[in-house]
């Protein structure tokens, strides 16, 4: 409120009070404004987000042409353009008009504000909150609304978005992921043109396979990695969600983000209040990569669980032995993944089930017993082995699912996400059904499952949660006939309950978000989660695809990442493990193969690899990403690098995509560093005869940043070991 006063008391001295009607509400990060206007009795208006407002220039930001848009737009009193909320009053009528009502600041115990700007309908007593809470440390604004119905009877949301932002008409451009199962994360950037681009999920449990629920807009044209002025959003949701940009005849791009409300409406009873999940933005004046830079920093310190603790080097048995799980099969893999350096081994798929044992995806999920047929010495068994080798122990489970053919869906059939009257569409294995989490029985047995496990089994250091079939029919047994519109927000309600119990229990168990690959790689999960699947491709070459557009808006330390058998079981291409572990050293490396077939060169290469990505760790995990040459431009190579924030310590990566004879690669030029420093470099993963030129040299970060390094196009290894692959991981150290 004093920081209100200090910008009010500021323009009145400049004019008359009679004159000046704002109050200039001032929400600022060290590098970012948000400029509102609250007058008490007006509408909320936006007047500026984006560059660091100076307040000279924030007393005059209307006289330069101040965005002046409704923050917050409602429907229903000149309906034409879009809206942010639209609410059927409990006597039908359909229009909203709210006023300010109040301002309120308060100040976080991390030193964050939150600024709470209240509104009410004029003639309703229905009240509106538009909410903002900075994070200084990383330039991050986040948004949300509550609304609450004090009218006589039950208020009807039909819309209900988190947040809007207008954006001056221009060359604006906006990259976005999309993708589909194994081919996650990809990368499209486009101009925005007239109508409207709408990105949007309605799986309904899995929200990141087609599409993304953040994107990036550069206001300076094509994006640019490391210049430009350019905006990023991320709502933080699992659910499903719309974000649409509407580019209308006024002068902006119209940007709106929140749960998609299509069959969904929300009925709110008389003194319920509805929360939408927060929407966080942030501005960087250093390109796309600022922008992800930002984002990381802030998951990291803010959103993801556990953010700043290293990640342990896992192999996970999946693609190893899919279901053919045993003792001595796992005491195997466990042996050769702490043979070669790994600190954890996770045991996938295929575990549990006692009446009907899980030999195959079409039976047994919700049984989660030990299979002793399998695992004579249960679990606690592999805990030992584990333990013998000098290495944790990790379990896949997938509590939210069941099977038809299950103890669980026997004795339970009324847990099961259905449509009143009509038989359940059942998903994978053709069997599989979803429990409806909006009742809180089932989230009861969902906490359990995590639970038990964790009380029974201490030791349990990792649990892989998997999620692998989406609402297949609009209908819960548990909510009533007149709130079925309830069900995909409920469900993701009730997975929020359940979380909250899980790690109120059991806060340091390392849990990964997988669903069906990278279907849960959202800022909605990662507060439960400390990681997520990025992909069920492995394949390294289109791991870099994938990878390169995930790390717009999540850190490697999130990004499961891992070095798979070749060829590859997803496209079969055959690929050198140096190249896979280039590529799985830029994320959080793990192994997804049997280590009993690899060659003795192989794990030679693999324990090298392990021991190198030790060293590096903290940079990957905890530094600061510069994207530098896209894959998607087709150059041929694929470039970027972490950085520590005291500009000490490097690691840059760069993978060739592509192989032609006597072909010219651009030479990479890299950024980040300290222009007055001096960096030594040494090559990671080296596999050639010979030392690379500048082996052990150093360079000032000005030569680096100007000139870069020139790479070879090929490894100087034996004639038989030529392949038509080639990267090199390089780090850069600091005197
Ligand atoms: C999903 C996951 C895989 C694996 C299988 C097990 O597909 O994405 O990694 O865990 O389930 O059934």
């Amino acid at each position: 409120m004093k920081h209100i006063n200090i910008f009010l008391s500021a323009l009145l001295g400049l004019s008359t009070p009679a004159i000046v009607k704002a109050e200039i509400v001032d929400i600022s990060t060290p590098n970012t404004s948000l400029i509102l206007d609250a007058e008490k009795g007006g509408s909320l208006r936006l007047l500026h987000y984006g560059n660091k407002m100076a307040s000279s220039d924030i007393a005059t930001l209307k006289e330069a042409g101040a965005i002046d848009r409704n923050a917050y737009p409602v429907y229903g009193i000149l309906p034409q353009g879009e809206a942010a909320m639209s609410v059927t009053h409990a006597d039908g009528n359909m229009t909203t008009d709210v006023e300010v009502t109040g301002i309120d600041t308060t100040t976080a115990p991390d030193g964050a504000k939150v600024t709470t700007i209240s509104m009410r309908d004029k003639v309703y007593p229905f009240n509106l909150n538009v909410n903002y809470r900075t994070y200084p440390a990383e330039d991050v604004i986040e948004t949300w609304v509550d609304v609450t119905n004090n009218e006589k009877g039950t208020v009807r949301l039909n819309r209900f978005m988190s947040g809007y932002l207008p954006v001056r008409y221009g060359d604006v451009w906006l990259s976005q992921l999309y993708g589909s199962w194994a081919n996650e994360g990809k990368l499209s950037q486009t101009p925005l043109n007239h109508g409207v681009r709408m990105i949007k999920n309605k799986d309904g449990v899995r929200n990141s396979h087609t599409s993304h629920a953040e994107i990036m807009l550069s206001l300076d044209g094509k994006p640019q990695e490391n210049t430009g002025r350019t905006i990023g959003a991320a709502l933080e949701y699992s659910g499903n969600y719309k974000l649409f940009i509407d580019t209308d005849d006024s002068n902006y791009h119209h940007f709106f983000a929140g749960i998609n409300e299509e069959n969904s409406a929300y009925n709110l009873k008389k003194g319920e209040s509805f929360v939408t999940p927060p929407l966080a933005l942030t501005y960087s004046e250093e390109g796309l990569s600022g922008v992800s830079r930002n984002f990381h920093r802030w998951g990291r310190n803010h959103r993801l669980h556990n953010g700043n603790k290293e990640r342990r080097i896992l192999l996970n048995s999946w693609e190893g032995v899919y279901f053919d799980i045993d003792e001595a099969g796992m005491a195997g893999m466990m042996k050769d993944i702490a043979d070669m350096g790994g600190e954890l081994f996770v045991m996938d798929d295929g575990w549990f089930g006692d009446k009907y044992p899980r030999d195959n995806d079409s039976t047994s999920l919700g049984d989660w017993v030990v299979d002793t047929d399998k695992l004579p010495n249960g679990i606690q068994g592999l805990i030992e082995t584990a333990k013998s080798n000098g290495i944790k122990f990790g379990i896949w489970i997938e509590p939210e699912m069941t099977n038809t053919v299950s103890e669980l869906y026997e004795k339970h059939p009324e847990y099961i996400i259905k449509a009143a009257k009509r038989p359940a569409t059942q998903g994978r294995g053709g069997t599989q059904l979803v429990l409806d989490l909006a009742n809180p029985k089932v989230q009861d047995i969902v906490f359990t499952v995590v639970d038990t496990l964790m009380r029974k089994y201490p030791e349990i250091d990792y649990i892989k949660w998997d999620a692998n079939a989406p609402i297949m029919d609009h209908g819960s047994q548990y909510l009533t006939a007149d709130n079925q519109s309830h069900l995909y927000i409920d469900y993701h309600q009730g997975f929020e309950t359940v979380l909250n119990r899980i790690r109120k229990a059991h806060p340091d168990v390392t849990i990964q978000a997988c669903a069906s690959g990278g279907g849960r790689a959202n800022w909605g999960v990662l507060p439960w989660f400390d990681e997520f699947w990025t992909s069920d491709n492995n394949d390294a070459l289109q791991r870099i695809y994938m990878q390169w557009g995930t790390s717009y808006f999540f850190p490697a330390i999130a990004m499961g990442s891992h070095i798979s058998a070749s060829p590859n079981h997803q496209t079969f291409r055959r690929i050198p493990v140096k190249f896979r572990a280039d590529v799985a050293m830029s994320g959080r490396l793990g192994l997804e193969l049997q280590p009993k077939n690899m060659t003795d060169e192989e794990k030679a290469i693999v324990k090298n690899a392990i021991a190198d990505y030790k060293k590096i760790r903290p940079i990957v995990q905890f530094g600061d990403i510069y994207r530098l040459v896209s894959p998607y431009d087709g150059k041929g190579v694929a470039s970027m690098m972490y950085i520590t924030p005291e500009k000490d310590d490097a690691v840059f990566y760069w993978w060739k995509t592509e192989t032609f004879m006597n072909q010219q690669l651009p030479r990479v030029v890299m950024a980040g560093l300290d222009p007055d420093k001096t960096y030594t470099v040494t090559e990671l993963n080296r596999i050639d005869n010979e030392p690379l030129s500048f082996e052990g040299k150093s360079f000032t970060g000005r030569y680096l940043m100007s000139n870069g390094l020139e790479i070879p196009l090929t490894h100087k290894v034996d004639y038989h070991k030529n392949t038509d692959y080639a990267s090199r991981i390089l780090r850069l150290t600091a005197k």
